[in-house]
């Protein structure tokens, strides 16, 4: 039998935490919420999308036979593991695809070099994940159902167990896979990326040095197996750090000689442009290879001719020929998927959704849209790093920040409907807090603290701070400086729908007297500026659906986060509730009881929201355009749940059949060495 859920009502562990009472009553409740989700689809169980196997034979893109008879390849089954990934076709939606074609993707973000190893980016919008693959795999939880949600899904680990008091996790890489240009990939990768990357302080690696589990220590068993050893007992929740973009090895046998370790004329900023963003190919483990850039127009990748996923039939992956980058802004991926000359778009500008649903409802659009739950939000950090402030104007700044009154104050001044409104007309925007929005699977109304819009409650309390307009300007001055109460507010300029709610606090702010002064920065040197906590405040969207996924960005789980509280020479000057979101996180770590999870997350939400963490201002759905001669592209997948829907849609998997398919810029072609 089989069930159809809608999305919207399937937040079971938000259920289960208020069913237990885990929840803490708040003055004001949040408004009720209206779901636009639409989003309908069967649940299925956690083997049913994969597996590891020999298959009898294999088969491989066509223009591959060729390079193989020319004597350019190894035969296929040399170039697979002796058990590869298997997709099973019963949870294909479309079932066994056809060889061929282009998928067209189209960003606003550009490639800051190919060493992810290092912390890079290569653009965002799905290319770092068509390149880097994990440990395990978050992305297609979604369609997991709630008894089997043990965790993440298998990748390149194909299984792990642990010691009886869960203090050593062996796992065990799948055998023989090989990097896109014929090395092996083997714990010497692994061990790369954990020693040399990972623990290595120099080196601004997604995963803080000390922080996976507390400080594990790395031991290689063999080629295949090996084991982390944790300072205390963990739970199968760690695992999820392993996963995009934390658990991605990279080409080791390339990179080492960069590396100071490994050559000590080597800087670690040699290190870091290892690989740079004009340079491909590059190897990767992942289903396509950049094998062209052009700056501002284009990424060409091809695919993978050692990739080490199959299909039922034993047709190696990816069906696709070819995927595009095309480098241009994130709005432009909307229009270009409404106008079908893009496949896929995350729409998440709102000021989009109107006319891109308008246009998709034509049975004749090329494009099929859906929304899902509320998982996109916005909010703006502040920097509480007051012992790393230079200035003394910062200093009495940032120490304002740490003030909760402070806080409330800014969030009474915020009226998230009208900033809502001005990113779209309608009902797409609601109020969001802080925390976990209302599409996590652990979000709990009931701990959610609301601060409603109360302009007047907002200036008694900046007056309460010592706050007045001592020079009658219309602005505040801070009582120590005596300077007027300015708030640089720095966001990425490529985000139409940042820019608009800066726009918007920027007038609401003004009416209680604080002056906000917008400063964009471009998104390829966004993440450089952030970790380095120059900066006094962000207004950004949060991406924290969960508290395992890039717990670092969010949470205080390391002494060199979050990035809006770094911890300076003179040490870590931790506000009170910090600490007791840290332990939290420790809590959630240590168990897989979803029930003990959910009641872990709620006590989160409610710390979040009651001081005022981050200052949250709307949070919307997303809808995902696909076009329609796509195949496989689930119409259930999330814009954002366990991961981007890039990673939750599996793009190994899609097929376009063949008289629909778009002629390749380079047929025939694999990246070259
Ligand atoms: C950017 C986009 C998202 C998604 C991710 C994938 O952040 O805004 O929609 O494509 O990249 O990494």
């Amino acid at each position: 039998m089989t069930h159809t859920f809608k999305l919207s009502g399937w937040l079971l562990t938000g259920v289960c935490a208020a069913a237990l009472g885990a929840s803490v009553a708040n003055a004001d409740p949040m408004p009720a919420e209206t779901s636009l989700s639409g989003l309908e689809y069967e649940l299925i169980g956690r083997d049913d999308i994969y597996d590891y196997r020999k298959l009898d034979s294999y088969a491989q893109a066509p223009f591959l036979d060729e390079l193989v008879a020319a004597g350019k390849l190894p035969p296929v089954e040399e170039r697979l593991p002796a058990e590869p990934l298997v997709f099973k076709t019963a949870a294909m939606s479309d079932g066994i695809g056809v060889y061929g074609g282009v998928f067209r993707h189209v960003i606003g973000g550009r490639p800051e070099g190919f060493n992810w190893l290092a912390g890079q980016h290569q653009g965002w919008g799905g290319i770092n994940l068509a390149i880097q693959e994990c440990l395990v795999r978050q992305g297609p939880r979604w369609q997991i159902k709630g008894e089997d949600q043990s965790g993440p899904l298998p990748n390149l680990a194909k299984s792990w167990e642990w010691n009886a008091d869960m203090t050593e996790l062996t796992m065990h890489l799948v055998e023989g896979i090989k990097w896109s240009d014929g090395d092996a990939f083997d714990t010497e990768d692994i061990a790369f990326w954990y020693d040399d990357n990972v623990q290595d302080e120099n080196i601004a690696s997604r995963i803080s040095a000390n922080s996976f589990g507390g400080g594990a220590k790395l031991e290689v068993i063999d080629a295949y197996t090996f084991k982390f050893v944790f300072p205390t007992a963990q739970s199968n929740t760690i695992l999820e750090g392993l996963a995009y973009i934390q658990g991605c090895p990279g080409p080791s046998h390339v990179l080492k000689a960069s590396h100071p370790k490994y050559d000590p004329s080597k800087s670690y900023d040699d290190y870091l442009n290892a690989l740079p963003s004009d340079k491909v190919p590059v190897p990767v483990l992942g289903a396509w290879v950049p094998v062209e850039h052009r700056p501002d127009e284009i990424v060409i990748m091809r695919r993978n001719p050692y990739y080490w996923k199959v299909d039922e039939a034993g047709n190696q992956l990816p069906y696709i020929n070819e995927m595009h980058f095309k480098l241009t802004t994130w709005d432009d991926r909307t229009t270009q998927a409404v106008a079908g000359t893009g496949d896929w778009s995350n729409m998440e500008d709102p000021g989009n959704f109107v006319e891109a649903l308008k246009q998709s409802q034509d049975p004749a659009a090329p494009v099929s849209a859906k929304f899902g739950p509320r998982t996109l939000a916005w909010r703006v950090e502040l920097n509480f790093a007051q012992n790393m402030a230079e200035s003394d104007y910062d200093k009495e700044l940032r120490g304002l920040f740490r003030e909760l009154d402070f806080r409330k104050a800014l969030s009474h001044a915020i009226d998230r409907d009208a900033v809502g409104q001005a990113l779209a007309r309608g009902p797409f925007a609601y109020a969001y807090m802080g925390g976990y929005p209302t599409g996590s699977p652990y979000y709990d109304a009931d701990a959610t603290n609301f601060t409603p819009y109360n302009a007047d409650g907002a200036k008694a309390l900046l007056a309460g701070l010592g706050l007045t307009d001592t020079d009658g300007n219309g602005i505040l001055n801070l009582p120590g400086t005596g300077e007027d109460l300015v708030i640089d507010v720095t966001y990425k300029s490529q985000r139409n729908e940042d820019r608009k709610q800066v726009d918007a606090i920027t007038s609401q702010l003004a009416e209680v007297g604080i002056r906000v002064l917008p400063k964009s920065i471009d998104e390829t040197s966004f993440d450089p500026m952030r970790n380095s906590g120059d900066f006094s405040a962000i207004l950004q969207r949060a991406n924290f659906v969960l508290p395992t996924r890039e717990a670092c960005g969010n949470l205080p789980v390391s002494d060199i986060c979050p990035a809006f509280h770094l911890t300076s020479a003179e040490g870590r000057d931790l506000l009170p509730f910090e600490g007791e979101l840290a332990n939290l996180v420790t809590e959630f770590n240590s168990t897989d009881d979803a029930a003990a999870q959910a009641a872990t997350a709620s006590k989160m939400q409610a710390i979040l929201t009651d001081n005022l963490y981050n200052i949250g201002l709307v949070q919307v759905p997303a809808a995902l355009l696909v076009n329609k001669r796509i195949k496989n592209a689930h119409p259930g997948t999330p814009v954002f749940m366990y991961e981007w829907a890039e990673d939750a849609v599996i793009r190994e998997r899609l097929w376009v059949p063949a008289d629909q398919q778009i002629d390749e810029l380079l047929p025939g072609t694999v990246a070259e060495y």
